[in-house]
Formats: structure tokens, C-alpha cells, sequence
């Protein structure tokens, strides 16, 4: 894809339905008694990699307008699969299903690309094995394949080693299965739509300080709710703001949910207009409009308390980062080797390719702005963040930029080149 630089951006806009609210509106739908109507679904590959696992594993959802409704099959209600369980590259449809299947005693497969079978799942089989399930994966567990048969399931009380939603969802929803209450204890707050969705559909979810447990084996009532708007989406429109002096952007109908908007704290200490209008709920989120104006930037640090609820956003934030005066600074964010790619080294050797002063540390990065940024071909290596963020950056280069392999957005936003005003140039 070639990106052209590009002249002001001033426009209104919407994105996708978000990514994690998706996968979990139609799981959780398929766990209720009853049937759910869902509005607004991301219609990216992540998600029919989640829908057509639900299938596989009996649920019936078919798909109205832009409604998609789900007959559940209520807690242990799912059924065998007759074949393994491909989850593309998603993580959130292997990690998040482990923990539901754990919860059911007939056998099941799941794989995924070669992103995903080489992202860690011990994390994931630790404690649905300590619960009481067989949870096995390649190299010694740690790796997909993986193999669950679950059943009767002991509660526990499991400590997250890092903050990770995905693993506090796996927990939280083998606890839906079993007798008794199961805790989650994180090292930071992770983003909570498990536990805010569960608890719209009638789950017996607590809270305690720094801790959140699920009363096992009480019934789900069914979802009619519409998605929000990604704010991981939104975050590329407000980039672009803050990249193209002149620009102003407005994303109407995003997740507001402060687990989520992380990104937008940053760019506003970086010194970006940014403004956040509350407009409802929905599926208990809160949802509004997000506007972003441009303003000359400058570096800032991050701290490692804030990096959960940006944790999407690094790629973006580092083109944003190239552009502003001084120094950007990211520590405590490991996490961002085992995402799609390993997105401090893919990061780190793409922005240099465009003349970015950029050093990598195993725990993040540090970049000195403002770069003066000259043409480039950058390589997505299939990461559809890393693709957005590149694109992004190219609106700043003089004579624009290339990104290769940029197919990769069709995981979570297929229709972004088009969004971006991109020129196709493909064979
Ligand atoms: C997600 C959680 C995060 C995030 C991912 C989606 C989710 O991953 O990076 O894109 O939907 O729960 P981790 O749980 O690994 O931090």
C-alpha cells in the first residue's frame, strides 16, 4: 500500500465495533440461556475466527441486518467439535476459550497461524490445569496446539504473574463453570469487559481491592446490546491528528471505558487537544465521541502503571513519538515481545527504516523526535497494528511511504486503507 503525505485531516468519523467487547459478546451469548441480539459486531478475521469456533462447537448465530443473533446453549452446554479449533491470529479467541472449554468434559483442539502458535500460553493452561482440567501444549505446555477436556472444575485463587486480560478471562470464565467462588488477583488493572459484560447478563461477579472473583454455576441471561467503537481503531484517527498540523478528527460512538483510553491520556500530556463526551452505555461500557486537534508535541515518559490500558496503542504511540520534540520513553512494557509480532523489535527496525532515532530495551524503547523523516518501505510482518501505525506515520513523510504485507489490517479493520484515503497499488 502506497500512502501518500496528506494535507489536513478534518473529518467525523466512525470505526469498528471494538475487538475484545466483540469476541466476548458473542461467547458469552453463546453461554446464556436464551438468545442474544448483538449490534454492531467488528466484522474483522479475529472475530469469525471466535464466531466460527462457536460454531464448530454447536451454537447456532445467524445474522440479520447488521444484528447478529446468537441461540445460547447455556453454561456447559457446548457441544464437541469434530475437528480442531483454527483461531487465525487471534489470541483473545484461544486464550478466552481455553478457559470456557475447561469447563466442559469432551476434548478439544485449538491452533492458530504461525503468529499465534508461537505467542505463550502457559500462562493460560496453568491454572485451568490447577482447576482441574487437562490442559496440554506443545514444548512442554507452553505452546499451541493445545488440548482441553475439562469437567468438573475446582474454584481457586490464581495471582496473574502480568497484568493480562485475556488470562483473567480464561480464569474468570472456567469459574463460570464450577462450584464456588474463583479469584483473580493482577499486578495491574487489566481492561475489564469480562467482568462488566458478565455482570450485565446477571453473572455473580465481586470485587475486592486490587482482586475480582466469579460465583460459579449461576445462569446468564442474554445480551441485546450494541458494540462500541474501537478505541484501539480510534487511536489511529487521533494519531493522524496529532500528525498533520491543520488536522482535526472526530470519532463518534467509541468504548470510553478508562481501561481502554490510556492512549489518550498520553497524547494529552504530550500536548494534544483531546477531548473525551460521554454519550451513554451499552453492554455496560460507557461510549462517546472522541475529538483530537492538532498541537506541536512533545516527548513524554510512560510509566509502567500506565502501560495495561494502552497496551494496543505502543505501535501508534511511537509514530506519534518520531514527531514530537524530544524524548519518549516507555519501560515495563515486556509484554509488547508476545503480541502479533514482537512489537519492540519490529517496531524499532520499521521507524528506522524512515530515519527515526529509536533504541529498543527488552522492556521498551525510547525515541528522540523530531525525526526528520524521509521515505521508506515498511513491512507490516503481518501485525495489523503495526501496519495501521506505519500507515499512519506515512502521512508525515515528505513523498509518503510504502507498507508491505498490508493485508494484515483485515484482522481488526479491513476497511482502514480506504478510511486513510490510501492510494490501492497492488498488483
Ligand atoms: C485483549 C487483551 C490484551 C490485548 C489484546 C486483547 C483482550 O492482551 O493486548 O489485544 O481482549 O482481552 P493481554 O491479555 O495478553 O494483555
Amino acid at each position: 500500500m502506497r500512502v501518500a503525505g496528506s494535507g489536513p485531516f478534518r473529518r467525523e468519523l466512525r470505526v469498528p465495533g471494538d475487538k475484545s467487547v466483540s469476541h466476548r459478546a458473542l461467547m458469552f451469548a453463546a453461554l446464556a440461556e436464551g438468545t442474544s441480539r448483538i449490534r454492531g459486531l467488528q466484522a474483522g478475521a479475529d472475530v469469525a475466527s471466535t464466531r466460527a469456533a462457536l460454531e464448530r462447537l454447536g451454537v447456532a448465530m445467524w445474522d440479520e441486518g447488521d444484528t447478529v443473533v446468537v441461540e445460547g446453549r447455556g453454561l456447559g452446554g457446548l457441544r464437541e467439535p469434530d475437528d480442531v479449533l483454527d483461531c487465525g491470529n487471534s489470541g483473545t479467541t484461544m486464550r478466552l476459550l481455553a478457559g470456557v472449554l475447561a469447563g466442559h468434559g469432551f476434548l478439544s483442539v485449538l491452533t492458530g497461524d504461525a503468529s499465534l502458535r508461537q505467542r505463550p500460553m502457559a500462562r493460560v493452561l496453568d491454572p485451568l490445569r490447577e482447576m482441574g482440567a487437562l490442559a496440554l501444549g506443545r514444548r512442554e505446555d507452553r505452546l499451541a496446539p493445545l488440548v482441553i477436556r475439562g469437567g468438573s472444575l475446582r474454584a481457586l485463587t490464581w495471582r496473574l504473574p502480568v497484568a493480562s486480560a485475556q488470562v483473567k478471562s480464561a480464569v474468570l470464565l472456567a469459574g463460570l463453570h464450577c462450584r464456588g467462588t474463583t479469584w483473580v488477583e493482577e499486578p495491574a488493572p487489566s481492561r475489564d469487559h469480562t467482568e462488566r459484560m458478565l455482570e450485565a447478563m446477571g453473572a455473580g461477579i465481586v470485587r475486592e481491592d486490587g482482586r475480582v472473583g466469579v460465583r460459579g454455576r449461576v445462569p446468564l441471561a442474554p445480551l441485546d446490546m450494541e458494540v462500541p467503537g474501537d478505541p484501539s481503531a480510534a487511536a489511529f484517527w487521533a494519531a493522524a491528528a496529532c500528525l498533520v498540523p491543520g488536522s482535526r478528527v472526530t470519532v463518534r460512538g467509541v468504548c470510553l471505558n478508562p481501561t481502554r483510553t490510556g492512549f489518550f491520556r498520553i497524547l494529552r500530556r504530550m500536548g494534544a487537544a483531546v477531548e473525551l463526551r460521554p454519550t451513554g452505555t451499552s453492554g455496560g461500557e460507557p461510549v462517546g465521541d472522541v475529538t483530537v486537534e492538532h498541537r506541536a508535541l512533545r516527548g513524554t515518559r510512560v510509566d509502567p502503571a500506565e502501560v495495561p490500558a494502552a497496551i494496543d496503542e505502543f505501535p501508534v504511540l511511537a509514530a506519534v513519538a518520531a514527531a514530537a520534540g524530544g524524548v519518549t520513553e516507555v519501560t515495563g512494557a515486556g509484554e509488547l515481545r508476545h503480541k502479533e509480532s514482537d512489537r519492540i523489535g519490529t517496531l524499532a527496525g520499521e521507524l528506522r527504516k524512515a530515519g527515526v532515532e529509536v533504541e529498543a530495551f527488552e522492556d521498551g524503547f525510547r525515541i528522540r523526535g523530531p525525526a526528520a523523516l524521509r521515505p521508506a518501505v515498511f513491512d507490516s510482518h503481518g501485525d495489523h497494528r503495526l501496519a495501521m501505525a506505519l500507515g499512519v506515520l506515512s502521512l508525515a513523510i515528505p513523498g509518503g511511504a510504502e507498507v508491505t504485507r498490508a493485508d494484515a489490517v483485515a484482522v481488526s479493520y479491513s476497511r482502514f486503507w480506504e478510511d486513510l484515503g490510501g492510494n490501492p497499488d497492488r498488483p
